[in-house]
C-alpha cells in the first residue's frame, strides 16, 4: 500500500519516539531534548564546530600571549634593569588615562576566560566523541594522519595546565620560592633556575608546550576552513617555526641561568 507524506512522517515520529522509550527502559540513559530559545552563541557552542571554533579563536589568545611572553622574557638576556623595567612598563600601561595595573588585569582576565573556555570545549569534545564511538577502534588507526603531537594533545594539554599552576606559584606569587621577592623578576628567575630540578622541569614543560603548540597551531586552520593541498606545506611550515620559535626562546632563560649568562 503507498502511503501519503504526511502518513510517513507520522509513522515515522511515533517509530521514533518509541526507540526512544526503548532507550531509556533498555540503558537508563536519557534521551537528550533539544532546547528551544536558547541564545544563538549557546546553541552554536553546543556543537561540535562550534566547541572546535571556540577552541580555535581560544587558542589563537593563548599563542599571541605565548609569544608576547616569551619575546618579553628575553630580557633578561639584557639584565636585571631591563627585564624589572619591562614588568613595570606592563603595570604602567595606559596609565594615564586608566589606573595602574587596570590593561594589565584586563588582560589576565581576557586570558583566564580564554583558558577556561578552550579547556572546557577540549573536555566537551573528548565526551562528544566517546559518546559518539563508545567502542574504541578495533584495528590500528591511522598513524600517518594522526601524528605524535595530535595523539598527545590531551596530555600536553596537562602537562602545560599542571606547569602553569606551578609556574604561578614560583614566579608570580613566589609561594613556592624561597628566594622570591615582588617586582625583583630577574631575582625571581635566577633564585629558581639555580636549583636545577626546577630548571629540567621548565624545560620539560616547554617542551610539551611546543608539542602542543606545534598541533593546535596546525590545526586551527582546519577548522577555519583553511586546508587545501596547496595551503597545506605553508601551514605545516608555519606550525613548525611558531612552535620551535616560541620552545627555543622559553627554555633558553633556564638554560641561560644554569650556563650563568643570566644573573
Ligand atoms: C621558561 C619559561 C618561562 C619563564 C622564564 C617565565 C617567566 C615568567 C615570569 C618572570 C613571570 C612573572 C612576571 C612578573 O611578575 O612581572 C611570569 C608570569 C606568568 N607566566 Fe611565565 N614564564 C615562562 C613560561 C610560561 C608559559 C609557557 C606560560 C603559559 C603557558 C606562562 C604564563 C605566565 C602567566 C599567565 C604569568 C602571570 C602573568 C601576570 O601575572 O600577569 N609562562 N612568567
Amino acid at each position: 500500500m503507498v502511503r501519503t507524506r504526511e502518513e510517513v512522517s507520522t509513522a515515522d515520529q511515533r517509530a521514533e519516539a518509541d526507540d526512544a522509550d526503548r532507550l531509556v527502559k533498555d540503558t537508563g540513559a536519557p534521551v537528550p531534548k533539544p532546547r528551544r530559545g536558547l541564545p544563538l552563541p549557546i546553541t552554536f557552542y553546543r556543537s561540535a564546530v562550534g566547541k572546535k571554533w571556540v577552541m580555535a579563536v581560544t587558542g589563537v589568545i593563548g599563542m599571541g600571549f605565548v609569544f608576547a611572553h616569551m619575546i618579553g622574557n628575553l630580557h633578561s638576556f639584557e639584565g636585571a634593569s631591563q627585564i624589572n623595567h619591562y614588568g613595570e612598563w606592563l603595570r604602567e600601561l595606559l596609565d594615564p588615562p586608566f589606573p595602574r595595573s587596570f590593561v594589565l588585569w584586563v588582560m589576565r582576565i581576557g586570558l583566564i576566560t580564554a583558558v577556561a573556555l578552550h579547556i572546557h570545549a577540549a573536555y566537551s569534545l573528548t565526551i562528544m566523541n566517546r559518546r559518539a564511538r563508545p567502542v574504541r577502534y578495533q584495528s590500528h588507526r591511522d598513524y600517518v594522519a594522526a601524528n605524535f603531537a595530535s595523539r598527545t594533545m590531551r596530555w600536553t594539554g596537562v602537562i602545560v595546565l599542571l606547569f602553569l599552576v606551578y609556574h604561578l606559584l614560583d614566579l608570580s606569587f613566589g609561594t613556592s620560592n624561597p628566594g622570591f621577592v615582588r617586582g625583583e623578576v630577574q631575582r625571581n628567575l635566577v633564585a629558581s633556575f639555580e636549583q636545577w630540578p626546577v630548571a629540567i622541569a621548565y624545560i620539560v614543560a616547554n617542551v610539551a608546550l611546543g608539542v602542543h603548540l606545534y598541533h593546535g597551531s596546525w590545526s586551527l586552520f582546519q577548522t577555519v576552513g583553511w586546508n587545501n593541498p596547496r595551503l597545506n606545506p605553508l601551514r605545516r611550515q608555519f606550525a613548525v617555526v611558531f612552535a620551535v620559535v616560541v620552545t627555543v626562546g622559553f627554555i633558553s632563560v633556564p638554560i641561560g641561568v644554569l650556563a650563568g649568562v643570566i644573573e
